[in-house]
């Protein structure tokens, strides 16, 4: 009665402070019979045997033996009720029956999937964002699965970097709303709800900076920018709860991330007082090796554990060294005992020692497979991540009675690319998918047509169907073209070094155009491309991204102006590969152009203009936003007043639409060079046309803050400009003067 009164509660409320104390006292206990080998079973995680995100070599008979042995902690991609079922039997036959925890990659929605996180981004709808993580928990979790290797809060300025797309893109301040978003989505009502899976915020630390955008590539960086850019959104998940991190592959000033004791125990563990877990990533361990940081096996295993990586995910180093590590009096056992302490931890908040199947349940399962209602939302989520970059004469919305409508490209009647990388979970999904040829053609009125030709491959150089393109689009009155990159060209190891369109999609593109009818560009890609000729020569252009399961009924809401785009980008997008890094909270240098234009002994290039293709936070809409006069409460304020900033906002178009109002600041001088702007704030509002409202924004000094050359953080007196705008370009500006 008691026990099942004990899972009432942490069903519905999670956890409490006085079960965690008893959750205390048992794992003590628990840790109090282990022998060495059962406490670094603990802290090894392999991955399972039909799906491998990673360069697998396990060796499925040894694990399974091994798992009976009480000497595996966690398995990866191990999906679905029947199969956590059948592991969790095997960890069961172990000694002291620890149950097994299931991690696996729920990146961006999971049975549904939802658009990449980085078109999610665009959308800057935090409420959508942590209900999109709400609904791939309860499915995750209803297939067995206890953890997500997700968020990846890692902020990147290079869009060669492929893994861009899981990520939230370039500012810290929008990177770590989002990321504490997707916790709060992630563990719901806390771990220990049935519908909650334990987040990881990763990958620590840095991994977003990698030299060149080349994957895995090192990172050199001062301590203050890792600080000031990078940390941030982890400390704040952090302080939110996730409940574990994940270190990155990179090196960090010669340092790789995973033995890194200035992050890990410095940092996460001592001054952040973090009580989670830390894992490895995929090999990360033994990989030191390699990076030439340690001599073998053993020795990356000793500089792990001591710098405060907790668990192994199949690096197969912790079994094999740790034991004999400790023996030899190289290792002291307390680091051993804390490593077990945080996982056993996690696994008794997560009930599992009271039920260890509570999350492997056939029914669930079933419920969550195909779910309308969640489709439902990805259509929504899907329509406002899109970013609509041009419109020129108001081409955008199509009317559902155009008489003839050509969808030209090799993304038309795509399926699987719909989901995106990182979409483990879609198995047998393909054909839930909605095309962007189904999408448009449902909302076509019946006396319409729709056309379509492919006209070319993702990615070769195959011209032959360009005739027939041609001859459709002649026969349409409008085009809609789908170009870009195939969801297997951004993600994990999917660095580029070309950011155009790939293989003769651009050629293919110049021939449609050719036929003088009107054309709308939809760009899919799980990054920011290189489309000069196009965003100069093609009317209309809306940026798809990759939008998960509803893809076509969502392009097709914004085709038809069902939904009104409100998209904003969440990185720079720059004119040419040269120009990056690009980004909009740079320095100012000691020699800044003028304008664009300029080249006089400024710093700029020769051969390019200085400005990017589309800044960061660009994004049309199919109304007119117009903005009043910003008003200040003060313009000379003292210590720890609050500056009020006011702005009034009038939709004057002819449509109802969403606005994301952003504000910026610039702090003049300080003792450290800052950046010539730094988002501070942004509120997505929706008015009907014709409406206005008053938009207020608050700014104290904590805002102010930044670290200096000593790491001190705090702020200093002087003048500072406040922006606010539609953008991070088109900004209108006020000074102020704040003194402490
Ligand atoms: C990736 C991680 C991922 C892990 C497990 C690694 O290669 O870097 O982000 O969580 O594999 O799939």
């Amino acid at each position: 009665m008691k026990k099942r009164y004990l899972l009432l509660l942490l069903s519905v409320f999670g956890i409490s402070a006085s079960a965690q104390k008893s959750i205390d006292q048992r794992v003590s206990e628990l840790l109090s019979k282990m022998t060495l080998e059962e406490k670094v079973g603990q802290l090894v995680q392999y991955s399972g045997f039909e799906y491998a995100t990673g360069p697998q070599n396990s060796n499925s008979a040894t694990v399974l033996d091994e798992i009976k042995k009480g000497k595996v902690g966690s398995m990866l991609n191990v999906m679905g009720a029947e199969e956590t079922r059948s592991f969790q039997k095997l960890a069961l036959q172990s000694r002291l029956k620890i149950p097994l925890l299931f991690g696996q990659d729920v990146i961006h929605g999971y049975r549904t999937t939802f658009p990449v996180n980085l078109g999610q981004a665009a959308s800057w709808d935090l409420g959508l964002i942590e209900k999109s993580e709400r609904i791939a928990a309860t499915e995750a979790s209803a297939y067995g699965i206890h953890w997500t290797f997700a968020p990846m809060v890692d902020i990147a300025r290079d869009p060669r970097w492929g893994r861009v797309m899981e990520g939230s893109g370039e500012d810290t301040y929008l990177g770590t709303q989002i990321g504490v978003a997707r916790i709060k989505g992630f563990q719901g009502k806390g771990l220990g709800s049935l519908d909650a899976v334990m987040a990881c915020a990763k990958h620590f630390a840095a991994y977003g900076a990698a030299v060149g955008g080349r994957d895995y590539n090192s990172v050199d960086m001062s301590l203050r920018q890792l600080n000031e850019t990078y940390l941030p959104p982890f400390k704040a998940v952090a302080e939110a709860g996730a409940a574990t991190f994940m270190n990155s592959f990179n090196d960090i000033n010669g340092i790789p991330a995973t033995a890194n004791k200035y992050i890990l125990r410095n940092l996460l563990k001592d001054q952040w007082n973090y009580k989670g877990f830390v894992v490895s990533d995929w090999g990360s361990i033994g990989e030191m090796i390699a990076h030439g940081y340690a001599k073998d096996k053993t020795e990356a295993a000793e500089k792990a554990i001591l710098a405060g990586s907790d668990m192994d995910m199949e690096s197969h180093v912790y079994m094999t060294e740790l034991p004999k590590l400790v023996k030899e009096g190289k290792v002291d056992v307390k680091f051993i005992d804390d490593a077990a302490r945080r996982i056993l931890t996690k696994k008794f908040e997560m009930g599992l020692f009271d039920d260890p199947f509570r999350f492997s349940n056939e029914k669930r399962q079933k419920e969550q497979l195909n779910n309308q209602e969640n489709r439902k939302f990805g259509r929504e989520f899907g329509s406002k991540s899109m970013v609509l970059l041009k419109n020129q004469n108001n081409i955008l919305p199509l009317s559902k009675s155009t008489k003839t409508i050509a969808l030209i490209g090799p993304f038309g009647k795509e399926t699987t690319a719909n989901h995106g990388f990182w979409s483990v979970a879609f198995k047998d999904d393909n054909q839930r998918i909605i095309t962007q040829f189904d999408g448009i053609k449902n909302q076509l009125d019946k006396h319409s047509t729709l056309l379509y030709a492919k006209g070319c491959n993702a990615d070769d150089q195959d011209r032959s169907m360009f005739a027939e393109a041609v001859e459709t689009a002649k026969k349409a009155d409008v085009v809609i073209m789908t170009l870009g990159e195939g969801h297997a060209m951004s993600g994990e190891a999917k660095s580029r070094s070309n950011l155009h369109f790939s293989g003769v999609q651009e050629e293919l593109l110049k021939e449609i155009a050719k036929t003088g009818k009107p054309i709308v560009l939809m760009v899919n890609a799980g990054r920011p491309l290189v489309f000069d000729w196009a965003a100069d020569n093609i009317p209309a252009i809306v940026y798809t991204w990759w939008l998960g399961t509803e893809a076509g009924n969502s392009i097709a809401d914004v085709l038809f102006g069902t939904v009104n785009p409100a998209g904003k980008l969440p990185m720079t997008f720059p004119r040419t590969e040269g120009q990056i890094p690009v980004y909009y909270n740079h320095y100012n240098t000691g020699r800044p152009a003028k304008n664009p234009t300029d080249r006089n002994y400024v710093s700029a290039y020769i051969d390019l203009d200085n400005t990017p293709k589309f800044p960061f936070g660009y994004g049309l809409s199919y109304t007119q936003f117009k903005y009043s006069d910003m008003t200040l409460n003060s313009s000379d304020l003292k210590g720890n007043q609050t500056l009020n900033i006011s702005v009034n906002l009038s939709n004057t178009g002819s449509y109802d639409g969403e606005e994301v109002v952003q504000l910026y600041i610039r702090d003049l001088f300080g003792k450290v060079v800052r950046p010539v702007k730094e988002l501070k704030g942004f509120q997505k509002i929706f008015l009907k046309k014709g409406e206005s409202r008053n938009i207020n924004f608050k700014l104290t000094p904590e805002d102010l803050k930044f670290f200096d050359d000593e790491l001190n953080y705090d702020w200093e007196s002087g003048e500072f400009d406040i922006m606010i705008g539609t953008n991070s370009q088109d900004v209108q500006t006020k000074r102020i003067n704040w003194v402490k």
